[in-house]
């Protein structure tokens, strides 16, 4: 099986109607998608999924971002999946990203960056378990 990275198209870029962009760069980068939905997270959920920054002074707001709206999730597939994908989104803060990369092209902020990347293979086998049922990963 190839790799597989996890992904989360963030409340800003569903605001702003950059879903379609942003999945259209991704799959031009040779990523295949698994598994795509849009959802929501609650608070519990956000606190979860973060709960390794939960003493960051950011987390707060951070949580709020995350829960403000709807998030498109997604497993995506590809070799070297985890490491390729961050190179695609850039830098977390979008004024360090490469030139073409989805943060710098999309994002407004450090806070507000977007997209999320899982940072390594065990990181997105758990978040894409948090997010999808076995049935909805093809
Ligand atoms: P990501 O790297 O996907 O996951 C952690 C998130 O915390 C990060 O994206 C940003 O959305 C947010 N974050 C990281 N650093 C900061 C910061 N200094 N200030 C505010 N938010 C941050």
């Amino acid at each position: 099986r190839t790799d597989r990275t996890f992904t989360m198209l963030k409340p800003d870029s569903v605001e702003k109607g950059n879903v379609g962009p942003i999945l259209e760069k991704i799959t031009a980068a040779g990523f295949r998608i698994a598994a795509m939905k849009l959802t929501q997270m609650t608070v519990a959920d956000a606190q979860e999924f973060y709960a390794i920054h939960k003493d960051r002074p950011f987390f707060g707001e951070l949580v709020q971002y995350m829960t403000r709206g709807p998030i498109v999730a997604a497993i995506l597939e590809k070799d070297n999946a985890v490491e390729d994908f961050r190179t695609l989104i850039g830098a977390t803060n979008p004024a360090e990203a490469a030139e073409g990369t989805i943060r710098r092209l999309y994002a407004d902020s450090i806070g507000e960056n977007a997209v999320h990347g899982s940072d390594s293979d065990e990181n997105a086998e758990i978040e894409g378990q948090f997010h999808f049922a076995g049935r909805e990963i093809f």
